[in-house]
């Protein structure tokens, strides 16, 4: 497999072209960013924790059913994935209140909630992703009926198998975003499942193991994304 042209850079990962037109490598970085870009950093690691942790979630997840855009590791930080078209929205989980939507409800972070949420997000830089229902998603094209129903079963499965996953290496998968592909008809889970796409909280202590650690200044940052790695047994 040849690497060839860069595709597309974004604030995480770079995309390359290959030789074969249905494929593409993803190349992980250490670069960090929150608040849409406001916020920049380096995380020493983090380019190859996010590669290799996806790449085990997305082994995982395929195994029990759920079609993903990943086909071979390549190296640390890179790893070979279907070129799929993504899907222009980010699909959010919610399993307990945290973040942007324990301040919009003025929950208190770790809020039980009855059931999990399923929240979805334009996909834009410029208008900082702004939330999205479902009739906005089908209104204004973004994705068609069949994709958005295909899209919500998968996550909400998705939910179902990572949550009990981490629980049993004693972590709390509080919420987490997904992407979704098309890809010659089909729809694959994309992009990438690590701390800095997910909330994980220690069952026992509830101390923050993701990227939460550098949004807020907390320190730690790179001990907890070890932490994570070192308990899945990568
Ligand atoms: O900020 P918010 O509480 O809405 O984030 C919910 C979850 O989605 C968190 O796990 C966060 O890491 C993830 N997220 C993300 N990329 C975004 C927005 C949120 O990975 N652009």
């Amino acid at each position: 497999m040849k690497k060839m042209e860069q595709l597309y850079e974004g604030k995480a990962k770079k995309v390359f072209a290959t030789d074969d037109a249905d494929l593409c490598i993803v190349d992980y970085k250490d670069d960090a960013t929150a608040f849409n870009g406001q916020k920049k950093g380096t995380i020493i690691g983090k380019g190859v924790v996010n590669n290799k942790m996806s790449n085990y979630l997305f082994k995982l997840l395929e195994s029990k059913g759920i079609p993903t855009h990943l086909v071979e590791q390549l190296s640390d930080r890179e790893t070979l994935v279907k070129k799929v078209e993504i899907v222009p929205l980010e699909v959010i989980v919610r399993n307990k209140a945290a973040g942007s939507m324990a301040k919009r409800l003025g929950l208190k972070e770790g809020t039980e909630l009855l059931c999990p949420v399923l929240e979805f997000s334009y996909k834009c830089d410029e208008l900082d992703d702004p939330m999205i229902n479902e009739s906005h998603a089908l209104a204004v094209g973004y994705a068609t009926k069949e994709e958005i129903d295909k899209i919500s079963s998968m996550a909400l499965k998705v939910n179902e198998i990572l949550c009990e996953f981490f629980r049993s290496v004693n972590i709390e998968l509080i919420d987490f975003k997904l992407e979704f592909g098309r890809y010659h008809g089909e729809i694959l889970l994309a992009d990438e499942i690590s701390p800095d796409t997910c909330r994980f909280w220690d069952v026992n202590t509830h101390e923050k193991l993701d990227k939460d650690r550098f949004r807020r200044d907390m320190g730690g940052v790179e001990e907890a994304y070890q932490e994570v790695m070192g308990r899945i047994g990568l």
